[in-house]
């Protein structure tokens, strides 16, 4: 089986460091199997990785940002020591318009907005952000908020949007959206720029919309993800909005106000807006959570706890934060992050926060899924480069955290390898929760080729027990799911 090259560069390939090297797409939908492994991949380690991320189908209406691109979902399917490999775009509204007029119609993230455009409408929904398995089936989400495409999770094919219930059509449902293996409820937030900005609701395993309301914010912001308990639902409220006045012009413009705090809601699962309870904190940013539970301290006062990877906060020479650079490193997929903690207790009110570590740089968190929503022991994230160049960053190699001793692990490679992130894939029967694999995308730019690194979970500093070498180049992108093989048999319901 022949290994794809980088594609030569095409008219279109623009210089533009965000659709150069390994972050070109690629265009063509392919399947491969009985792929290449070097190393022993484990005969216990059966189900799908599935990753999203931009390919764009088209020459870009303008500036191009990697942020841009058409929604590609790369699927690796491990099977008793065989993988094997396929890829589909997701046949979204906007790529269906663009391949019937051939040509990209929407400007992206770099470009003003179209003239007339509202600002919930102004982009394309490439649903190339997030994916989760739900009932059976994937589902596909845009960090802008959009509709939800459903694809088949062994064809990956789309079959269509989840909007059964009429008061999800229209809805932008945002990425990092979670699933609750334990209830099958798919629990979800929605964002945009008109009031009330936020919304939030459950559907249910068997697809019925359980909960949806509105959940009032100030203004408009940019939430990025969510957290659930068994019990409750944290949502974001972050001091970071897109400049107002930009905004009126047709720009977009960051803006981070200091002077506002962090606000977390707790809702009951199943609760009416009347139960949203508000926490404040020290402003910050953050994109993902890595996990939330519940506690019960020695008052027997329940505290909710949610652990993530905020930008850190630089600070000036006078001990103020240095805003200039915190937005630049946002607004330029800079990487300066800490793994922190938010604790709110439900009886008194009362918060705390703090830094978890800050030694090691690293992003996109990932837990054993069965404990999502549960005291957990143990995450796995992308360890960050700090060397990149212009609007590239460098996802550098995978961190270990033991979330119970502060301790952490960190493992490189060495220079030219470009990870992916990585979900935890549970070993068949596992009943500890580190007992299984990290499972990701590597580029390997030293032979030019991109691999699946198997690693043990217990042992990530010994490097891959498993390379597989894939039939062709898969493009960076973000963020990515394992469904077990006994979650594929059930079709998602409990197994
Ligand atoms: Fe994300």
């Amino acid at each position: 089986m022949g290994i794809d090259r980088i594609p030569e560069p095409q008219d279109w390939f623009v210089p533009n460091a965000s659709m150069a090297g390994a972050f070109a797409p690629v265009l063509d939908e392919i399947e491969a199997d009985a792929l290449p492994v070097i190393g022993d991949l484990p005969e216990d380690l059966n189900g799908l990785y599935v990753r999203n991320g931009p390919s764009p189908a088209h020459a870009p209406h303008g500036r191009y940002h990697w942020f841009d691109g058409d929604g590609m979902l790369h699927a690796v399917r491990f099977r008793a020591g065989r993988a094997s490999y396929r890829n589909r775009w997701v046949q979204t509204d906007g790529l269906k318009a663009e391949r019937a007029a051939g040509r990209a119609l929407w400007p992206g993230l770099k470009e003003p907005m179209p003239e007339g455009a509202l600002p919930d409408d102004a982009m394309k929904n490439t649903s190339n952000t997030d994916v989760v398995f739900h009932n059976g089936r994937l589902y596909s989400m845009w960090y802008r908020g959009g509709a939800v495409y459903v694809v088949d999770p062994l064809t990956l094919a789309t079959l269509g949007k989840l909007e059964q219930d009429p008061r999800l059509v229209g809805l932008q449902i945002s990425a990092h959206s979670r699933v609750d293996e334990h209830t099958g409820e798919f629990i979800f937030f929605a964002y945009g720029n008109r009031p009330p900005y936020m919304h939030y609701g459950v559907i249910g395993p068997d697809g019925a919309l359980r909960s949806f309301m509105p959940v009032p914010l100030p203004g408009p912001r940019l939430p990025h993800d969510c957290a659930i308990t068994p019990n409750f639902t944290i949502l974001h409220d972050f001091p970071l909005i897109n400049d107002p006045e930009a905004l009126a012009r047709g720009r977009y413009s960051l803006q981070f106000r200091q002077d506002w705090p962090t606000r977390l809601a707790v809702i009951p699962r199943h609760g009416s807006p009347d139960q949203i309870r508000w926490f404040e904190f020290s402003p910050r940013y953050m994109l993902h959570v890595a996990n939330a539970w519940e506690e019960r301290n020695a008052r027997g006062e329940t505290e909710i706890v949610m652990v993530g990877t905020p930008y850190a906060m630089p600070r000036a020479h006078d001990g103020g934060l240095d805003l200039r650079r915190l937005l630049h490193t946002i607004a330029t997929q800079g990487m300066d992050f800490e793994l922190y903690q938010w604790r709110m207790n439900l009886t008194t009110g009362a918060t705390r926060e703090g830094v978890v570590d800050d030694i090691l740089n690293t992003e996109f968190p990932m837990i054993n899924s069965a404990w999502q929503g549960r005291r957990n022991r143990y995450a796995y994230a992308i360890l960050m480069g700090r060397t990149r160049t212009l609007e590239q960053p460098n996802f550098a190699g995978l961190a270990r955290y033991d979330l119970q001793t502060g301790a952490a692990v960190a493992y490189h490679p060495g220079q030219g390898y470009w990870f992916s992130e990585a979900p935890f894939a549970p070993r068949d029967g596992a009943t500890e929760e580190d007992d299984g694999y990290i499972v990701g995308f590597v580029w390997n730019g030293e032979e030019r080729r991109s691999e699946v690194w198997v690693s043990d979970a217990r042992d990530i500093a010994a490097g891959p027990v498993a390379r597989v070498i894939l039939p062709r180049r898969v493009p960076h992108g973000f963020h990515s799911c394992w469904v077990r093989e006994d979650q594929l048999a059930a079709g998602g319901r409990a197994a």
